[in-house]
């Protein structure tokens, strides 16, 4: 693993803290409205499910396939596969972004993106990456923490494939992740491409694939009654058995 922060990046740091504690005071200018919402009454019961060590499998992943199949199938989830996929930046700040989940197996979660894009090159520097899935309507969360690699090309191809052809001309055209003049220009560039391939397959780009999480560890969470909730942890050992401990709410 390389050493993510170097001295610049920490000077960097120090240098806009003062820059925003000097500015702290300063008065707004008066075509601002002040922003100050006090959400501390929001508050919510969590009272649905329990989970405990009785009712869990031995095997986390034959754990999340029942807690995936509840989400789809329970109703009031609309997009169980949408993951916050957390990654360690370049630049030493953690970041995390929504992607869709697209095939799980015995192996780990897979999700596809521009492998150029912010979090392609976060993952391609250091692959230690985090997956959370929050399905409200269950009161449950899981919290995957695993390490990313790319998969095998002729799988990319086997999914680009699948796509409607607007999504493939989209994952041709976009540069993800990088600054762009306006909206014109991507939409003049997209007209571009669709005259380009009209007729024609559209083949996957070199840059865009799909990356596979493996697991190390994972946490199910299910909320309970006045904050007191269940949590489950699974930790992947040196012998491939999964460990399983209760972690304080
Ligand atoms: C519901 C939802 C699903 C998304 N699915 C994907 C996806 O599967 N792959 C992807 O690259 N970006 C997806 N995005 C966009 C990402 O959140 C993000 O904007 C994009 O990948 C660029 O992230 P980056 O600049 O940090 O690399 C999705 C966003 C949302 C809200």
């Amino acid at each position: 693993m390389v050493s993510r922060i170097c001295d610049s990046t920490w000077n960097e740091q120090i240098r806009l803290t003062s820059y925003f504690k000097s500015t702290r005071s300063r008065k707004l200018p008066l075509n601002i409205v002040p922003v100050d919402i006090d959400l501390s009454g929001h508050r919510k019961s969590y009272e649905k499910r329990t989970l405990l060590e009785s009712e869990v499998s031995e095997n986390p992943m034959q754990q999340f396939r029942i807690w995936y199949h509840d989400a789809e199938e329970s109703g009031g989830v609309e997009e169980a596969n949408a993951v916050t996929l957390s990654t360690l930046g370049i630049d030493g700040y953690p970041k995390g972004r929504v992607v869709l989940l697209k095939r799980y197996t015995h192996e780990g979660f897979i999700f596809f993106t521009n492998y150029l894009s912010e979090k392609g090159r976060a993952i391609t520097t250091d692959p230690r990456v985090c997956l959370s899935f929050f399905w409200p309507t269950l009161e449950r969360q899981v919290i995957i923490k695993g390490i990313a690699e790319k998969i095998a090309e002729n799988l990319s191809d086997g999914y680009f494939e699948s796509r409607p052809e607007g999504s493939k001309l989209s994952a041709v055209v976009s540069e993800q992740s990088s600054v762009i003049a306006s909206r014109e220009e991507l939409e003049r560039k997209l007209k571009g491409l669709e005259q380009k391939y009209e007729g024609q397959e559209i083949p996957r780009p070199k840059h865009w694939g799909g990356f596979l999480v493996r697991p190390q560890e994972i946490e199910f969470w299910q909320g309970r009654p006045d904050r007191l909730h269940d949590r489950l942890r699974y930790q992947l050992q040196p012998n491939f058995d999964w460990k399983l401990e209760r972690l304080a709410p």
